[in-house]
C-alpha cells in the first residue's frame, strides 16, 4: 500500500536517513525503531511531505506521492500525529478536534468521526468543552491523537506517543492504538520504547544513524540478540 524505495533524506551536508526501502500492507502495522538522531522522525516528515526526499521514491497504492505538498498526501489520508502533543491551548477540546478535520468538507461525516473518537475516547467527550492547556498530559496525547482519527485516516503515524508517560498511561494507550488499527486503519508507529512498538506492530524496521540495520517479524525482532541487547536490556 505504502512503499519507500531507496529514500535519501539530508539535511544540508548531514544525512538524516540513507536508502531506506520500507513498506507496509494495508491494514497492516509496522514499527520504526532506534535510538535519538536515528532517522525515524525524518521518516515520517518524508513520508508526510514535510521535508523533501533527496533521493528515491515514495509510492502509495501504487502512485508516487513524493513532490507533492504536504496538504495533497494528507488529502489522500495519510495522516502523522507530530512527536510532541501540539495541542492549541487556548482552543477547546472540540475546536482542537474538528481542526483535525479540516480537509472534510462534509458536516455529517465530521460528525461521526467526532462520535468515533469519543467511543474511542471517552474522557474526551468530557471534557470537550474544557481548554486545550487545561488537560493532563496524557489527556492530550490521546487528543492529539484524536484529532488525527477526525482526518478519516487511511495511514496513521505516530511518532513516540508514549514519550512522557507513565506506565499506565502507556497501556492505556497501546490499547488504543490497537483498537485503531483493527478498525482498519494502517499503522506506522515509531518508538523509542522497543518493546512497545514490537508488541504492538507485525513487523520492524531498526534504524541506526540514518541506516537501516536491521528489519524482520517483529516475534522474530524481540528474540535477536543485538535488539535485546542494544533496546531491550536483557
Ligand atoms: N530540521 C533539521 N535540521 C538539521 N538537522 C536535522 C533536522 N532534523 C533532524 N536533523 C538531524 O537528522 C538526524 C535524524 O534526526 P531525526 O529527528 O529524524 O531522528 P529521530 O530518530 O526522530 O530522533 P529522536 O528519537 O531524538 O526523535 C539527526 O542527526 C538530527 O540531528
Ligand atoms: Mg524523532
Amino acid at each position: 500500500m505504502l512503499e519507500l524505495k531507496s529514500i535519501l533524506v539530508k539535511y544540508g551536508k548531514t544525512v538524516a536517513v540513507r536508502k531506506l526501502s520500507l513498506s507496509v500492507n494495508e491494514g497492516g502495522f509496522i514499527t520504526i525503531l532506534g535510538a535519538n538522531g536515528a532517522g525515524k522522525s525524518s521518516t515520517l516528515n518524508a513520508i508526510s511531505g514535510v521535508v523533501k526526499i533527496r533521493g528515491g521514491e515514495i509510492d502509495y497504492k501504487g502512485e508516487k506521492i513524493n513532490g507533492l505538498k504536504p496538504g495533497e498526501i494528507a488529502a489522500k489520508g495519510i495522516i502523522q500525529i507530530p512527536e510532541g502533543r501540539r495541542l492549541f491551548p487556548l482552543m477547546t477540546v472540540e475546536e482542537n478536534l474538528k481542526m483535525g478535520a479540516y480537509l472534510q468538507k462534509d458536516k455529517k461525516r465530521i460528525n461521526e468521526a467526532l462520535e468515533k473518537v469519543f467511543v474511542l475516547f471517552p474522557v474526551l467527550k468530557e471534557k470537550m468543552h474544557a481548554k486545550g492547556r487545561e488537560l493532563s498530559g496524557g489527556q492530550q496525547q490521546m487528543a492529539a491523537i484524536a484529532r488525527g482519527i477526525m482526518a478519516l485516516p487511511e495511514v496513521l503515524m505516530f511518532d513516540e506517543p508514549s514519550l512522557g508517560l507513565s506506565p499506565l498511561l502507556r497501556q492505556q494507550l497501546a490499547e488504543k492504538i490497537k483498537e485503531i488499527n483493527h478498525d482498519g486503519v494502517t499503522v506506522i508507529l515509531v518508538e523509542q520504547n522497543a518493546r512497545l512498538g514490537l508488541m504492538l506492530a507485525n513487523y520492524g524496521y531498526v534504524l541506526e544513524n540514518g541506516d537501516l540495520t536491521l528489519q524482520g517479524k517483529t516475534s522474530d525482532l524481540m528474540l535477536d540478540d543485538n535488539v535485546k541487547k542494544a533496546y531491550l536490556g536483557v
